[in-house]
């Protein structure tokens, strides 16, 4: 099993968009695939928990009970969030790793949705993870979040000497210039950390999580979509 975190320390740079994703293609690789999503927010959650699916928080606190995963339209399963999930923020990290070490096995795939704060709910999955995959916005604050990034991997390796980093680029406006510059400098400061191509920002992309698809089903021939499959698939492979 590998076990994906998709993380940093900003709202809004495509975390939930690419978790989903990343899930979509496991499942179209043809592996068992698990969505976690451990954002009190529960967006990730809100796109493909059915209603009525029982939340993680609960059971995740409670040794007796069972974790179950819910069946997604999306063809992966999913532990759904809830706000319930903040309470969590008070467990020690070492209680939080061994509620998440009771998850189901059985998946070749594993994919956490996490908060944009540090906190437990960002390093427990991190300890256990193969991958921190970091969705960075190509601005100028992009380089400098890429360092806090950098130094979290740095702090975590003597727990987890596994974790290795990964870089995308998301919403990209392709028609400036001096964000197609940065993408060239963290492509040249990350070398192979960076998978591209870098995903443009583009409506489509909201309008594919409201339709409940993955993009590249939703705008099956545009270029923009097929890269969000590309870069999935590279870090599938
Ligand atoms: N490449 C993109 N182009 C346009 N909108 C995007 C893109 N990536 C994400 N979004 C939108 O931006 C918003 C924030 O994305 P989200 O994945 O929820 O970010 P995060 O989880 O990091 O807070 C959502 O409405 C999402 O649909
Ligand atoms: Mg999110």
């Amino acid at each position: 099993m590998k076990t994906c975190v998709v993380t940093n320390r900003k709202g809004g740079v495509g975390k939930t968009t690419f978790a989903l994703h990343l899930a979509a293609a496991g499942v179209e690789a043809g592996l068992r695939t698990l969505l976690v999503d451990l954002d009190p927010q529960g967006s990730a959650s809100g796109v493909v928990a059915p209603g009525g699916t029982p939340a993680l928080a609960e059971s995740l606190w409670d040794d007796a009970a069972q974790i179950q995963p819910a069946k997604t339209a999306w063809g992966f399963d999913v532990l759904a969030a809830s706000s319930a999930l903040t309470g969590a923020e008070e467990l020690s990290l070492d209680d939080t790793l061994a509620a998440l070490r009771r998850i189901p096995a059985g998946y070749d795939l594993l994919v956490f949705d996490t908060p944009p704060y540090l906190g437990v709910l960002q390093t427990a999955p991190l300890l256990l993870a193969d991958v921190l995959i970091a969705p960075v916005e190509p601005d100028t604050f992009a380089l400098q979040g890429l360092k806090t990034v950098q130094d979290v991997v740095t702090s975590l390796r003597p727990r987890n000497p596994k974790l290795q980093l990964r870089v995308v680029v998301n919403r990209l406006k392709t028609r400036a210039i001096v964000q197609m510059q940065t993408v060239a400098a963290l492509q040249d400061a990350l070398s192979s950390r960076f998978v591209g191509p870098a995903l443009a920002e583009r409506e489509g992309v909201r309008h594919a999580r409201d339709a409940g698809k993955p993009v590249w089903k939703h705008a099956k021939n545009e270029p923009y979509a097929r890269a969000w499959k590309q870069v999935c698939d590279t870090l599938i492979a």
